[in-house]
């Protein structure tokens, strides 16, 4: 087992170990150190016989939660859903691609406790473009002047499922759904339960407001903020490759799927999210 990391403010890959085979303590510990140490981890080459291998490996990293909407799950798995370009919202039978994860977003952070990772695995995958960017958090909260980390400091933001600022839309859930997945309000910095770093927490796709502050000032926040983030010194470019299984840390990164790739071509990977904590504001 050999862990490379990248020539990029982020990520790092595992060769040599195959996840389809039971991890010593030693690989795992060392697997989720690298995870915690480099927020993108990618295990190169992995094979699996059958879904149920998928979820076992990804046990030795956390534990699997379900999706939010039931929608594209893998048909026979609570905890496996399929990741696909092809993807429309079928419940209201718009045919129009919803391209999925295309803009830039921490998964689910309208839930109290968000998943602190999701991994994925790339089944089929496009030889050019369709690759997964990252923004490290942690990066970008050490980068900001000082007068935006005083006007952060201790503050939240209102997380919904669908901001009305999000770029793009999302799958329709049913009244259930809905129910357990309704919005709530997460600070702005979170310390890392693993690292005790500081990074920034927020969601262009999800962030609809900033407590203590009108509209217009928290919408002008968010945006000085969001655009902070966007700079290619914090991002990592993931290009895929079939059998890639990636790991990132919701709690501390950004990330978003990228289209540029013929869309008669395929993408298909498999996701499971792995549960979370509440989100602990820093100091
Ligand atoms: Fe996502």
């Amino acid at each position: 087992m050999e862990i490379k990391t990248l020539e990029s403010p982020l990520g790092a890959e595992v060769r040599g170990l195959d996840l389809a085979a039971p991890l010593t303590a030693s690989e795992r510990e060392a697997a989720n150190r690298a995870f915690a140490e480099n927020v993108v981890l990618c295990f190169r080459g992995q094979r699996f016989a059958r879904p149920e291998q998928f979820r076992a490996a990804v046990l030795n990293l956390g534990e699997p939660m379900p999706p939010v909407t039931a929608t594209y799950r893998l048909p026979g798995f609570d905890e496996i859903e399929e990741l696909t370009n092809e993807a429309t919202d079928r419940r209201t039978g718009d045919r129009t691609p919803l391209r999925r994860g295309g803009s830039w977003h921490t998964d689910h952070s309208n839930l109290e406790r968000p998943p602190k990772a999701t991994v994925l695995h790339a089944i089929e995958v496009p030889e050019e473009g369709g690759n997964t960017e990252f923004t490290s958090l942690y990066l970008a909260y050490e980068a900001l002047p000082g007068d935006v980390k005083e006007a952060i400091r201790g503050r939240r933001a209102y997380h919904a499922y669908l901001s009305r600022r999000a770029p793009r839309k999302l799958l329709t859930r049913t009244k259930e759904e809905e129910a357990d997945s309704a919005g709530c309000w997460q600070p702005l910095v979170r310390l890392h339960p693993d690292t005790g770093r500081k990074s920034l927490y927020l969601n262009p796709m999800r962030c609809d407001e900033v407590e203590g502050m009108g509209r217009e000032d928290g919408d002008a926040l968010l945006d000085r903020l969001y655009g902070h983030c966007d700079q290619a010194r914090f991002q990592y470019s993931h290009r895929w490759r079939p059998g890639d299984v990636l790991i990132w840390d919701n709690r501390c990164a950004l990330h978003q799927a990228t289209f540029d790739f013929d869309q008669r071509k395929r993408r298909y990977l498999h996701r499971i999210m792995l549960r979370g904590e509440r989100p602990v504001p820093a100091a």
